[in-house]
């Protein structure tokens, strides 16, 4: 069985569906055993606590520093004893040393195709104002393991979504969220928890069955 915690900061509809992927068996062989936010307002803690899932807030604003959160953020995840670290919506910056802990085991979805609009300053509603600024018809959503960089890590899964004409950022999001993200992330939690992907430098491959 796969022990998840998944890191949120929001709305947490990325989480909704990583619970309604457990209870569903979209996501097999794999258990939430916590929801940590940095927000204490993130109504991700509320669907965690509708679900009967541990959840608890690690806000930075809780601490007389950064070092310190950073600390409090690693024994919060290491103290649930987590397999995989899942990055829901999660807009904090990871300390170095919670990455180098949970090397390969750490995944985010970002909303665009990588490495299009994403890096420092790329995050939210943000991403998809970038998008219609461009122009550009098509967009969507990654699923990576994360390293150091920001959105650099060995790509999992991509899906485009169609930009149209009238989009707001808003409606872009949704649609982004609806035919890509809600789909992907609970996807490759599966795939890595019943072992049908693995990391080769950096690239991520599917185990031939
Ligand atoms: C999603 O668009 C996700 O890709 C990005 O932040 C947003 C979180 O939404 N990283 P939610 O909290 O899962 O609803």
């Amino acid at each position: 069985m796969l022990r998840i915690a998944v890191l949120v900061s929001g709305g947490g509809t990325n989480l909704q569906a990583i619970i309604d992927g457990v209870a569903n068996g979209k996501i097999t062989n794999t258990e939430i055993a916590v929801v940590i936010s940095n927000n204490k307002k993130a109504y991700a803690l509320e669907r965690a606590a509708k679900a009967g899932i541990a959840a608890q807030c690690v806000s930075p604003k809780d601490f007389p520093d950064r070092a310190a959160f950073n600390r409090a953020l690693l024994a919060a995840i290491d103290s649930c004893r987590a397999d995989l670290i899942v990055l829901a919506g999660c807009l904090v910056v990871l300390p170095p040393e919670l990455i180098a802990a949970y090397r390969n085991r750490i995944i985010n979805i970002h909303p665009s195709l990588i490495p299009s609009f994403c890096g420092t300053g790329y995050y939210g509603l943000h991403v998809h104002e970038k998008v219609l600024e461009r122009g550009v018809k098509v967009t969507g959503a990654t699923v990576h393991f994360v390293d150091e960089g920001t959105d650099t890590g060995p790509i999992i899964a991509q899906k485009p979504v169609e930009v149209r004409d009238g989009d707001t950022p808003e409606i872009l999001q949704r649609r982004v969220m609806e035919e890509a993200e809600w789909n992907l992330l609970p996807k490759a939690i599966d795939d890595i928890a019943n072992d049908r992907i693995f990391i080769d430098g950096n690239q991520v491959k599917r185990r031939e069955l």
